[in-house]
């Protein structure tokens, strides 16, 4: 494994892998890695010949009043992890090499962004977009994967994708939790004693409200309305929003059906967590 903090050398290696017949599988992070981060690792790893990890917290995506200065982080953590998941390259530049000037030209998303988390971070996801699209451009990688615990980031990446026509493959994974339920995110070690123990209630109402779809309920306010008396009922926490759409759209629903995706976000005292299930319900 190695380590490559240039923009220009991580190019040209690459760059010589796939003149090799390599496929390359890319991982993009911010770093401080959990067993999420790693199911993306592992399944990169099976499905192509070199794994790339980039590991960068990104300025663009934070704003003002959010994490970006305490956003945790551990380097050399991440590069025992990434060594023992048989990653080929570690990706890890500093500011100055991803954003040497101010930008001349960024991208900017139009749709799947005034809802969700989205709609209170404003910019965010201009900022992921421009950030990512950087990165598809230095690897460029056949293959780019992504976890479907940001499912917003998700369905923007595939319309960044499939709009400005990128010839990589998204592939969303899995939510890997922990063994109550409670996503992991690397915004958990936050969270105290007492809101740790609450914070499995987020997935266990997400799975109520699995349930009451597959039974018939179809009126997506009926099944808000019971996510938020269930989080209401058995967390400290303050509800940010809970939210149903058509999924990958993230257009609003009279009635649910085809895909869809029902999104949490609960602020405790020092993390805010997010979690979703997607769900395709037979016409
Ligand atoms: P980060 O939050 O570090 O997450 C990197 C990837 O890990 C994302 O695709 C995210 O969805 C995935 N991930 C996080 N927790 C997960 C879990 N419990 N199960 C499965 N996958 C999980 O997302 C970002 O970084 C950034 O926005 C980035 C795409 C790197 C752009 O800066």
């Amino acid at each position: 494994m190695k380590t490559i903090t240039s923009i220009r050398e991580l190019q040209s290696t690459l760059q010589s892998e796939k003149l090799k017949g390599k496929t390359i599988g890319f991982v993009p992070t911010m770093g401080y890695l959990h067993e999420g981060h790693l199911s993306l690792l592992q399944k990169a790893r099976t499905e192509n010949d070199i794994v790339v990890l980039s590991i960068f917290v990104n300025p663009l995506q934070f704003g003002p009043n959010e994490d970006f200065d305490s956003y945790p982080r551990d380097y050399q953590h991440d590069e025992n992890l990434a060594k023992d998941n048989s990653v080929d390259f570690i990706f890890y530049p500093t500011k100055e090499e991803m954003y040497p000037n101010e930008l001349t030209a960024s991208v900017v998303v139009h749709k799947r962004i005034n809802v969700l988390c989205g709609r209170k971070r404003e910019g965010h996801f201009d900022g992921v977009a421009t950030v990512v699209t950087k990165l598809f451009n230095i690897v460029m990688p056949h293959r780019a994967y992504f976890g479907m615990k940001d499912a917003q980031q998700v369905a923007v990446i595939e319309g960044l994708i499939k709009d400005l026509n990128m010839p990589i493959t998204i592939v969303p994974c899995e939510t890997v939790r922990e063994n109550d339920g409670l996503a992991k995110s690397s915004r958990n070690v936050y969270l105290s004693e007492k809101e740790r123990d609450e914070a499995p209630t987020i997935y266990q109402s997400l799975q109520m409200a699995k349930s009451e779809i597959l039974e018939g309920e179809t009126s997506p306010l009926t099944i808000i309305h019971s996510i938020t008396e269930h989080i209401t009922k058995f967390t400290s926490g303050t509800i940010d929003y809970v939210e149903i759409y058509s999924y990958p759209e993230l257009k609003l629903i009279e009635k649910l059906r085809g895909r869809i995706v029902v999104a949490v976000a609960v602020k405790f005292s020092k993390a805010r967590l997010i979690d979703n299930i997607t769900l395709t319900i037979p016409e």
